[in-house]
């Protein structure tokens, strides 16, 4: 009889594999960090077989720490950081270069050539996404453009290009697939159609022999070599992290919204069965397709600033003023507020709904009064006040006013941060008992697959609240708050060359 379902999580900064059981409730658990490789300002990399070995350990350690037999997993569920691109040699598996990180600014000056020669309203079209050097497609043709020999390579059909989904599915089973929630992060997929779209492959000159197979997000993809964990294991699940998070939050019907506190900050909302595109400055994205039936697959709105986690992360490795992320709350919270130090942790550029790569992290209000406390609350207020614009943009597509946004992520955790997001929203914000949403999300999408869960209906009857944090700020506050906020991001904005 199997029992549990494991999960992999393959994040940004680490790698986790979860072990869930069949009440949704989380087993057992194992992390790892692995290297962040920053070559220039601006340029993010990992090495994919770091990557990849940091996901093998921790599987093994999850199942070898909790005692659980392989025998007893139903099936294996994969979610992962998007948008992030590795190119490999299809024959010996090794990739051709560092992984360019969705965080990555070089194509930067690239996208604004796209976007002078008017593209951007195509690409947004099709693709439902904005035209940013933060999607795969100008990652994938810089490594072609740059690496000695690929373009050579892989117009004779020796290299295969994927998001991390496709990259650990490779090491896991031998396959070269995706699913349509990752393949909708590359900017060369139609989320229409579902299917790679031709004119943006010749668009951006990339070999369409490069490209994975597309499938459902739910149904059994492949199965692993046996020799990884002593016996082959259905993958039934996969779905780009901030998909799976929406699916394991139970955000399953129109209206319900989301938001992940990681290395950034991933706000999603279900729009329904059908695109809706952004007037906003949003992305239309699919959520995740169940099947191959009609009306399979839920599309989304997401909002994404990138930075959240990170900038806790900044303050404990960058000034050294936390030794551990999880001090930062008492740290904050040891002043009653900012004494008027705004933090807008722009370090890799703006995100929705400015997407301006050229923003740079901004601490304005400094005076001979601010101290390390005063940083450190200004950080987590700016991780919050960047929802604000994110959710009223998502506002004004979806035509709703959100009843609740459901909240996940490391930063979650926070209540001083989780209190103030809700004030300064006015929105009421609630956090799940599980607030492993990304890792459940994919677990769901694998057991749903193997029929270890049997509808949409029993997922959904699993999401219990843990905490709900009410909006308590005065109007005039708020809006006084937001003013300033918005004067330091102006001044925040087109810095770097
Ligand atoms: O789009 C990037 C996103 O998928 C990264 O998520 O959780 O690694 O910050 P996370």
């Amino acid at each position: 009889m199997t029992k549990y379902i494991l999960a992999l999580d393959q994040g940004t900064t680490s790698s986790r594999a979860i072990l869930f059981d069949h009440a949704g409730h989380l087993h057992a658990c194992a992390q790892g960090e692995f290297r962040q490789i920053f070559p220039q300002p601006g340029w993010v990399e990992h090495d994919a077989n770091e990557i990849w070995a940091s996901q093998l350990s921790v599987m093994r350690q999850v199942m070898h720490d909790s005692g659980v037999a392989a025998s007893e997993v139903a099936a294996i569920g994969v979610a992962n950081q998007r948008e992030t691109t590795v190119l490999w040699d299809r024959a010996t598996g090794v990739p051709v270069a560092n992984a360019i990180v969705w965080q990555d600014r070089r194509n930067a000056a690239f996208c604004e050539q796209l976007l002078e020669e008017g593209k951007a309203e195509l690409i947004q079209q099709k693709t439902g996404l904005v035209l940013d050097a933060y999607f795969s497609a100008t990652k994938l043709k810089w490594l072609l453009d740059h690496v000695p020999g690929a373009r050579a390579r892989a117009e004779r059909g020796e290299l295969a290009f994927g998001t991390i989904d496709s990259w650990l599915i490779y090491k896991l089973s031998g396959a070269h697939l995706t699913d349509t929630s990752n393949a909708s992060r590359t900017m060369l997929f139609n989320i229409y159609t579902q299917q790679w779209d031709a004119d943006l492959l010749a668009l951006l000159d990339i070999p369409a022999s490069l490209l994975p197979q597309v499938v459902p997000s739910s149904g059994v993809a492949a199965h692993t070599h046996a020799e990884l964990l002593g016996v082959s294991l259905p993958i039934a699940g996969i779905a780009g992290d901030q998909q799976g998070a929406t699916f394991g939050q139970a955000c399953l019907k129109p209206g319900m919204a989301k938001n992940t506190y990681g290395t950034g900050c991933f706000m999603l909302m279900n729009v329904g069965k059908k695109p809706l595109p952004s007037k906003n400055r949003l992305l239309s994205t699919v959520g995740w397709r169940l099947g191959d039936g009609p009306d399979s697959t839920d599309y989304l709105l997401e909002g994404s600033a990138f930075v959240a986690g990170a900038a806790v992360q900044w303050m404990r490795d960058g000034l050294g003023i936390i030794k551990h992320s999880s001090e930062v709350e008492a740290l904050a919270s040891s002043v009653p507020d900012t004494g008027g130090l705004v933090f807008v942790p722009a370090f890799a550029g703006l995100g929705a709904p400015y997407w301006d790569p050229y923003a740079r992290g901004t601490l304005i209000g400094i005076t001979r009064g601010t101290g390390k406390a005063h940083i450190a609350r200004a950080a987590l207020e700016g991780v919050a006040y960047q929802n604000v614009d994110v959710l009223s943009a998502m506002q004004k597509d979806a035509g709703i006013a959100l009843s609740e946004l459901r909240v996940d992520g490391g930063a979650a955790r926070n209540d001083m941060l989780m209190q103030f997001q809700s004030d300064i929203l006015n929105v009421p914000v609630v956090r799940p008992e599980v607030t492993e949403t990304t890792a459940l999300g994919a677990a769901y999408l694998a057991g749903l697959a193997v029929g270890f869960w049997s509808s949409l209906e029993e997922i959904a009857a699993q999401w219990r609240v843990a905490r709900r944090f009410e909006p308590t700020m005065a109007d005039d506050e708020r809006l006084s708050r937001l003013h300033k906020w918005q004067r330091a991001v102006e001044r925040s904005r087109d810095w770097s060359e």
